[in-house]
């Protein structure tokens, strides 16, 4: 079953370096290769590939005939998630206790992130040798919390709103302590034991905080599910088993699923989506291309830009368009917006419900109201660095950014049939 899959593949990814690792550990067996970026990354026609910088991949499928003449069909998502990132020296001492200072990272809902049992994923960057490491670390159990004020304290929360301030307010419970001193190095002795490290060889760590709870089926007829990630793990999830699905069949046409990090914080490093990845990865495909080759294959290539979109909520029905209601288990949602928040045009809006229809699944169409900013995708930075036609789809979900995001069980499904379906489609490009 796809859902109890997509739950499983959220629960092994706490953090993108995890999901990158998840990404590998499933498409190996497959007879995906993996390239490191100090190899060459040179590509034959029928391999398959899976490219890595840091917490993004890239899974490729070479197609048999030169990209310059078939183009790519690419599924973009984002490895990343909103929350609570480590600071370098995070441990405080005051009146007993001992917290872990941290960083917001991206834009999360942080009442949410309160009264949960949360825990510590991420990478050590460690020396052995002469060289310099990394260790993926996660610890299984809950470990951290950002308990709440009482009530009793706090007695307009019900009505003003569960607020924190960003720098008293967010350190996380970690210990009791009846010491009077802190040792710098405290933090980094724990942490070497968890990773099973000498404390000295430890340079550096990123730690992402993440909720230890797993993925639940909830409502009458167990049609919704709850995770954390959903935003935007279940977009890869569905972005890799299309490919998967479709990976015993070559094709004329390379097939793609590029996952990215740093969305959540605009995309703009070496790895997110306005960084050097994507066009590394095209170069690669392409295979030395002129100029003029890299274009025409772009021209014949084809973008799908999968990022969860706003489902319609009755407890909140002035916050939505009042005629681009997407209700969740009614399949997958284009967005569109005329400032190009989202990518989507016309033709590629058309091809993807074309898409829809070829493998049986209904669609919808989001657009955001007029006096609400709206959020933006890998789509639009994607397709204005590398000039590729983009749509921008999701499922519909609720409660984007909370600590326990929500979907729709049946959305996974058309989400899934819809990706494979793109991918086994191999006339679109004549018509381009
Ligand atoms: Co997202």
């Amino acid at each position: 079953m796809n859902i109890a899959d997509l739950l499983e593949f959220i629960d092994a990814s706490p953090s993108p370096w995890h999901v990158v690792a998840t990404v590998s550990k499933r498409l190996e067996p497959l007879g995906f290769k993996v390239l490191t970026e100090t190899s060459p990354w040179s590509l034959e026609p029928g391999g398959n590939y899976l490219l890595c910088r840091d917490g993004s991949v890239a899974a490729v499928m070479v197609g048999t005939e030169p990209f310059q003449h078939s183009g790519a069909k690419l599924i973009g998502a984002h490895t990343d998630s909103p929350g609570f990132r480590i600071k370098p020296k995070p441990l405080s001492l005051q009146d007993g206790y001992l917290r872990l200072a941290v960083e917001v990272y991206g834009g999360p809902t942080l009442a949410t992130f309160s009264d949960r049992d949360l825990s510590l994923a991420g990478r050590i960057s460690y020396q052995q040798g002469s060289t310099i490491k990394n260790r993926l670390v996660r610890i299984d159990q809950p470990l951290l919390r950002l308990a709440n004020l009482p009530i009793h304290l706090n007695r307009g929360v019900n009505s003003d709103g569960l607020k924190f301030d960003l720098q008293n307010e967010l350190p996380l419970m970690f210990a009791n302590s009846d010491e009077s001193k802190l040792e710098n190095n405290r933090f980094t002795g724990w942490l070497a034991e968890q990773a099973e490290l000498e404390c000295e060889s430890i340079k550096a760590f990123e730690l992402a905080v993440y909720d230890t709870q797993k993925g639940a089926l909830w409502g009458m007829n167990n049609e919704f599910y709850s995770d954390s990630q959903i935003d935007n793990l279940a977009c890869c999830h569905a972005a890799l088993t299309a490919l998967a699905e479709t990976c015993q069949v070559t094709s004329k046409q390379t097939r793609v699923s590029i996952l990215f990090d740093h969305e959540e914080i605009g995309s703009q490093t070496a790895e997110g989506a306005d960084g050097r990845f994507f066009s590394d990865v095209m170069q690669a495909i392409a295979g030395n291309p002129t100029p003029e080759q890299l274009r025409q294959g772009m021209a014949r290539s084809f973008l799908i830009s999968a990022d969860m979109a706003h489902a319609y909520h009755p407890n909140f029905a002035n916050y939505y368009e009042a005629e681009h209601k997407v209700i969740v288990n009614q399949g997958p949602v284009i967005k569109s917006h005329a400032k190009r928040r989202y990518a989507t045009d016309s033709l590629a809006s058309a091809w993807f419900s074309h898409w829809c229809e070829q493998a049986g699944v209904p669609v919808q169409q989001y657009s955001h109201r007029g006096d609400l900013p709206c959020g933006s995708t890998i789509g639009p930075i994607s397709a204005a660095k590398l000039g590729i036609r983009t749509v921008d789809v999701g499922s519909p979900m609720w409660a984007m950014h909370s600590a326990r995001e929500s979907a729709g069980v049946l959305d996974h499904d058309y989400l899934i049939k819809a990706f494979t379906a793109f991918y086994q489609d191999n006339d679109f490009l004549a018509s381009l």
